[in-house]
């Protein structure tokens, strides 16, 4: 009996702030790369379902910018490796794109949102994933929004700013439009943003001062000591690939020392690695070297304790 307050405190918490109360229960946070994108076609309402089915604790939208200035949900800066662009609109690919075996690339930048909708973005992973279609960042948020967080990537900002588009400008009047950084739909719906590109990170932490942002790196370089002091004047976390933790796992507490959370990326069964399996590769790298966050294509697999 002595136990019952504490109980029903417990218990009228988790039913008032859902996802407040698992984040802080799961203390390693688990981000569905693309979706659970092993399972399901990466960045499709499928993938995003199914992670929220695996208990995803943030959906990863990567994102890119269409020709009439729309976010939507794609990993490639083209559109022909993930959906059937080349079927659907064969003379439309940008002729400075073809490389010397003549390979075609359409930049998802020179279609409309209404043109992208067109496409199938299901089919190359099976029949059963015809009809699938490129979200648009705002169908994703209306999806996961309440449910889990948040962690969109701006891919390839030099990119748009080439041809005359500001991506990130695009991403904060999103944001703000959709009331995605107030502090009560940050409580609800946590965002971290993440970017390769030190500018834009370093903007975002300006524009969007509320909401948490890492820098993405593949290099060495990034986790020296002197790096690290310069990205903690700005970012939040570091996301170094796995194979740079593992090469320097002393960054970690080098990083953590400096206020910056670690994630690393990207875990997935279908790659052959030293480990027996994708969980004891993730445990390792949570539970061993001590990152607070992965990426992961399979969800379903994470190691909770
Ligand atoms: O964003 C983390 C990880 O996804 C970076 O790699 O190429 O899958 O976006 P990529
Ligand atoms: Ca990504």
């Amino acid at each position: 009996m002595r136990y019952l307050p504490a109980f029903v405190l417990v218990c009228a918490c988790t039913l008032l702030f859902p996802m407040t109360i698992r984040s802080a229960a799961a203390d390693k946070q688990l981000i569905a790369h693309r979706g659970a994108s092993g399972d399901a076609p990466e960045h499709t309402m499928t993938a995003y379902r199914l992670a929220l089915s695996q208990h995803a604790d943030f959906v990863e939208p990567d994102l890119a910018v269409t020709k009439d200035g729309q976010l939507i949900c794609l990993h490639d800066d083209t559109l022909e490796r993930t959906t059937n662009i080349a079927t659907v609109f064969p003379d439309r690919f940008d002729p400075q794109m073809t490389n010397s075996r003549g390979g075609q690339h359409w930049l998802a930048n020179d279609f409309t949102l209404a043109e992208v909708k067109r496409l199938d973005a299901g089919i190359w992973r099976g029949e059963r994933f015809r009809g699938e279609q490129v979200p648009s960042f705002e169908d994703m948020v209306s999806l996961v929004r309440g449910k889990a967080g948040l962690y969109p990537e701006l891919k390839s900002p030099p990119l748009y700013t080439s041809r005359g588009v500001d991506m990130a400008a695009i991403f904060v009047r999103t944001i703000k439009r959709l009331g995605l950084d107030t502090n009560e739909s940050l409580r609800q719906t946590p965002i971290i943003i993440q970017s390769f590109d030190e500018p834009t990170v370093q903007r975002v932490s300006k524009e969007l001062p509320t909401i948490p942002r890492v820098f993405l790196t593949s290099h060495d370089e990034d986790v020296t000591d002197a790096r690290l002091d310069t990205l903690a004047t700005f970012a939040t976390g570091i996301a170094p690939e796995k194979q740079v933790i593992a090469r320097h796992p002393d960054m970690v507490a080098r990083a953590h020392a400096r206020g910056l959370t670690v994630t690393s990326w990207t875990f997935r069964a279908d790659e052959k690695t030293a480990y027996p399996s994708v969980s004891d590769e993730m445990r390792h790298f949570l539970y061993d070297l001590g990152i607070d966050a992965l990426f992961t294509n399979n969800p379903s697999l994470f190691p909770r304790r």
